[in-house]
């Protein structure tokens, strides 16, 4: 057989093994790009043909997936996290040293196509930073000596499989436990007492609970699955383990400790609404946990809590499929998160319909976050006012929150709603601290004066990321790694976010740079007002938040980065003229423009 054949025929048996389906088109890409370390060009017309999927949109889902690539990728690719935390931890100084030890630039493959590195948005690794993945797989505290391990791996050409296992070790660093993460589950328990007191009475114990959508937004979870429950037709579950907002990683120690709760969340939600179907859609970046995840899935389809007649209820069918993501943030959106379910690119819908009408393959669906799906279980078995006596009036029960950046004891920690943030930085052991970022990027910024603030629906709402920033930190370079994140994680569909969120970058760039004027704080304000109005989904209606926040409590430090002059175009053509200077080996005088005092 020849090697061409040879290739042909190794797609041919990827997309058996995923029997063709076209909603499973990213599952059959990420598979084809494990194995060649690219989406090889044949590849594409193989995959339309058997699949049945446009040509067209096997090379769009391609593209639009951090993940998938159709240059050529070293066998062992490495990514260095670009996230803030990790930044404070020294990440890009990390991963200058790695590009220098392996002999390659940041965004390269070797020519010997051994290796390639690179950067990406956040691996989920906040509070054991810097981080990296070696092809998809988890390596924390990177060092300077861990590198140079890693690069005598790799030089050896060592498989992966037989690296030193504590290279890939990570912790779960849970530093306080609260309501849910004390509380037992035995197997089972929970949703044999919601098979038993019925549909109904689960979702009052819900409701009595005051239980709140944990992903973010949080919209009431009892009436999340009463309107799905009330459309018509075959409804579908959905978990949504994307958990891709830089400063959140307790949905991936939930799923590595607490996954039984959480499939047993997600399996009461589908005997309360009607479903057959679910799905985990797990963010590429846990992929380490799938195994795992998997033999879970399997243990409870051997104790008859999944597959046919679980628990012996004639009829009730239910099982639980676990989707990889690629690499997009944007993909946590829910819509984003239903269309990536179908083999598509991550963008967002138009709502309405909501998902709780037309979701998944235009079925009615359930979206709920990881923490939420737990909270439901243990809700179910202990009752609403369990949950409810906790908290504040409008955000009963408790939050699990993930805390990075400049305190001792980075990790995870679990709290009634309700506490301020001042407590929340004694236990983490925090000091000097000026800032801290509330909800990631996409929330907010706020100062030491601010501290009295409790975390809460009603005050300050988080999915669960905290990052603290002590009075070292400049808050210029926070808000430009946000918006540089944003700008990277836009999906481009909507004018609004995808220019708008680049124009806003390259516009702090020039402040952060000693460039900015007094018309540039203008132009932030008034073209971060503008993104945040008119952007489609909720991306592109909190990306301007890092700036906003930043500017109405620090204006004097914006100011204090200005230029006297009172324009200065943002354009530099000198700096444009880089490439042409290099590669023609020019560096003298004549070959510059003179744009000192222009
Ligand atoms: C850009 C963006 C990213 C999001 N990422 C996540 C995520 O990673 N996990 C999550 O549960 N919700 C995320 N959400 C919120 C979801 O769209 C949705 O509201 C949530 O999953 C619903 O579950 P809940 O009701 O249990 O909170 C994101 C929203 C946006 C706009
Ligand atoms: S706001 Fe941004 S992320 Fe959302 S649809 Fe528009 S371009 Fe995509």
């Amino acid at each position: 057989m020849g090697t061409d054949t040879m290739h042909v025929e190794i797609i041919r048996n990827t997309l058996a093994r995923h029997r063709a389906e076209p909603t499973r088109l990213l599952q059959i890409l990420r598979d084809v790009q494990d194995h060649f370390h690219q989406i090889p060009s044949f590849a594409m017309p193989v995959i339309a043909e058997e699949t049945g999927v446009p040509i067209a949109q096997v090379r769009g889902v391609t593209e639009f997936y951090s993940f998938l690539s159709t240059a050529k990728q070293g066998r062992f690719h490495l990514l260095v996290s670009d996230s803030i935390s990790d930044h404070l931890l020294g990440s890009r100084d990390i991963a200058a040293y790695l590009s220098q030890k392996l002999g390659v630039a940041i965004g390269q493959t070797r020519p010997d196509e051994r290796v390639s590195v690179d950067y990406t948005s956040c691996t989920g690794l906040c509070d054991q930073g810097p981080a990296g993945l070696v092809n998809g797989h988890w390596i924390p505290h990177l060092t300077h000596a861990r590198i140079d391990r890693i690069a005598d791996l790799i030089e050896r050409d060592i498989a992966l499989s037989e690296w030193p296992e504590e290279l890939f070790l990570v912790d779960d660093n849970i530093h306080k436990h609260g309501l849910l993460l004390n509380s037992e589950l035995p197997l089972g328990a929970a949703l044999r007492k919601g098979l038993q007191q019925g549909a109904d009475a689960t979702l009052a114990a819900i409701e009595k609970s005051g239980l709140r959508g944990r992903g973010g937004a949080g919209f009431p979870t009892a009436g999340k699955w009463r309107f799905c429950r009330q459309e018509a037709g075959e409804h579908i579950v959905v978990c949504n383990a994307d958990e891709g907002e830089p400063g959140t990683f307790k949905d991936r120690v939930l799923l590595n400790q607490y996954a039984h709760g959480v499939f047993e969340g997600m399996t009461i939600c589908a005997a309360t609404i009607g479903a057959n179907k679910g799905f985990l859609y797990l963010r590429g970046e846990y992929r380490h946990l799938r195994p795992q995840l998997e033999a879970i899935l399997n243990t409870r389809r051997e104790q008859q809590l999944l597959g046919a007649d679980i628990v012996g209820q004639a009829g009730f069918d239910f099982d639980i499929e676990i989707h990889l993501g690629a690499g997009a943030y944007i993909c946590g959106e829910e819509s984003a998160l239903i269309e990536s379910l179908e083999g598509k690119r991550g963008v967002p819908r138009n709502r309405p319909p909501y998902p709780v009408t037309s979701g998944y393959l235009g079925k009615p669906t359930v979206v709920n976050n990881v923490e939420t799906f737990l909270a439901a279980a243990l809700i179910t078995l202990h009752g609403g006012e369990w949950f409810a006596v906790h908290g504040t009036g409008k955000s009963c029960g408790t939050k699990i929150l993930s805390i990075c950046g400049d305190c001792a004891n980075p990790g995870i920690y679990e709290y009634p709603f309700g506490v301020t943030i001042r407590e929340i930085l004694q236990d983490c052991g925090a000091e000097n601290t000026q800032g801290i970022q509330v909800g990631g990027p996409s929330g907010t910024f706020i100062g030491a004066n601010e501290f009295n603030r409790t975390l809460a629906f009603e005050d300050l709402a988080t999915g669960g990321s905290f990052i603290v920033f002590d009075q070292t930190r400049n808050v210029l370079e926070i808000a430009r790694n946000f918006t540089h994140f944003f700008a990277h994680e836009s999906c481009g569909f909507c004018t609004p976010c995808r220019v708008g969120t680049s124009l806003l970058r390259n516009l702090l760039d020039k402040i952060c740079d000693g460039h900015g004027t007094a018309g540039d704080m203008l132009e932030l304000s008034r073209l971060a007002t503008q993104i945040k109005h008119a952007s489609h989904c909720g991306l592109g209606q909190t990306a301007s938040n890092p700036v906003l926040s930043t500017l109405e409590r620090f204006p004097e430090i914006y100011q204090a980065h200005l230029k006297t002059t009172t324009f200065e175009p943002g354009f530099n053509l000198d700096k444009a003229l880089e490439t042409s200077r290099r590669l023609t080996g020019r560096d003298d005088a004549q070959a510059h423009l003179e744009t000192e005092g222009m």
